[in-house]
């Protein structure tokens, strides 16, 4: 088992006398920024100068390059998207990052796959929130905590788990309900690619086959989409696990729900899932899923768009854009586009 570290077992104070230094004022950085500030944490921002740089300036932080910012602090948040790190890295902290520095990252990702080789004499730590930026903002506001996986690549200090377990803790998992994890960087990237190849993936398909197949069988495109997605019953079920246990939740439903749930539950599993899994692990932890994401960024994300393109072209979304008109809420094909990395 993991070493868990929860309440008063999280002490904050060997953060609290460092000068903190956040890369980066996005989803992650402006919350993290944010609460490390309202306890008491001297905080600079690193940025270029976009409109995250306006929104951290509005927030009352100074804001530097992101070169200035990371040489000064004694411990460096690199909170930049996973895809734009490594060229920011080698260009710009690289060359001025020094032994004494703790340099943060909020995902495994780069170090576990080789994008990114710190220098030998730094403290490499890893502090990821199990968390969107969001809630790592507006939770403790709330006085509630949120679960942050911990984990230490190298350790010139001989204080750097102290270090990570204390920043998890400043940035708000010390709060009720939170709680920090002793996980690796490795471990971290698998586990996180592991549930978006997988249950993330396949939940998402699975839905659209369902509602496809309702309207085929002659269920109105407005019953089978709100039955399936739209309703935000299935967000109420997440919750409900996560209060109530992955199956305890299921007394919640109705006898016959829960009668046909135990039926069919273990038949999906039977057609191929599993074998599927395992391919899918293996690709994240040979590193060939890492591989292949990297090369498609190099060549421009051709495949990436083009199965964007396909997906949305599917009938089903005509249907569920005329059925999210009438109430007003932005469908599918009017989302924002994913953000991709400048190159
Ligand atoms: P984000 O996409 O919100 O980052 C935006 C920031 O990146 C802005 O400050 C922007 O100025 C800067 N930026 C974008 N392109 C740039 C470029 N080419 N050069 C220099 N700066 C650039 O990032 P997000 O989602 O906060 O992710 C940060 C880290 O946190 C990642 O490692 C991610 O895996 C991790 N993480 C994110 C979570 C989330 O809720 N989004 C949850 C847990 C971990």
């Amino acid at each position: 088992m993991a070493r868990v570290w929860n309440g008063t077992e999280v002490a904050v104070d060997p953060v609290l006398s460092m000068s903190v230094a956040v890369i980066g004022y996005g989803n992650q950085g402006r919350a993290q920024a944010l609460n490390l500030r309202e306890r008491g944490v001297r905080v600079s921002i690193g940025n270029v100068d976009d409109g995250y740089a306006d929104q951290a300036r509005a927030d009352g932080f100074s804001v530097l390059p992101i070169a200035s910012a990371g040489e000064q602090a004694d411990l460096i948040l690199y909170l930049l998207p996973d895809e734009v790190q490594p060229a920011v890295y080698r260009e710009q902290l690289a060359p001025v990052l020094h032994r004494g520095q703790v340099l943060s990252f909020a995902s495994g990702y780069n170090i576990t796959y080789g994008f990114i080789q710190p220098a030998q004499d730094l403290d490499l730590i890893m502090v990821a929130p199990r968390m969107i930026g969001r809630g790592v903002l507006d939770l403790p506001r709330e006085g509630r905590g949120f679960p942050v996986l911990v984990g230490v690549e190298k350790d010139v200090s001989g204080r750097a788990l102290e270090v990570a377990v204390a920043l998890a803790g400043a940035i708000g998992a010390a709060f009720p309900g939170g709680c920090i994890v002793e996980s690796s960087f490795r471990e971290e990237a698998t586990i996180d690619l592991f549930s978006e190849h997988t249950w993330a993936a396949a939940t998402v398909y699975l839905l659209k086959t369902c509602c496809e197949m309702l309207i085929d069988a002659g269920v109105s495109p407005e019953a089978a989409i709100l039955e399936t997605y739209a309703s935000g019953e299935l967000g109420e079920i997440g919750k409900a696990m996560a209060e109530l246990g992955l199956v305890g939740q299921m007394r919640l439903h109705s006898h016959t729900s829960q009668y046909g749930q135990l039926l069919w539950g273990d038949r999906w599993l039977a057609a191929g899932a599993r074998q599927l899994m395992r391919e899918a692990l293996e690709k994240i932890q040979d590193g060939s899923f890492a591989e292949a994401w990297h090369r498609e960024q190099e060549e421009g994300l051709e495949e990436f768009r083009h199965r964007w393109g396909e997906l949305l072209e599917t009938d089903l979304f005509t249907k569920e854009e005329a059925l999210y008109r009438r109430l007003g809420r932005v469908a599918s094909r009017q989302a924002e586009p994913t953000k991709t990395p400048e190159r």
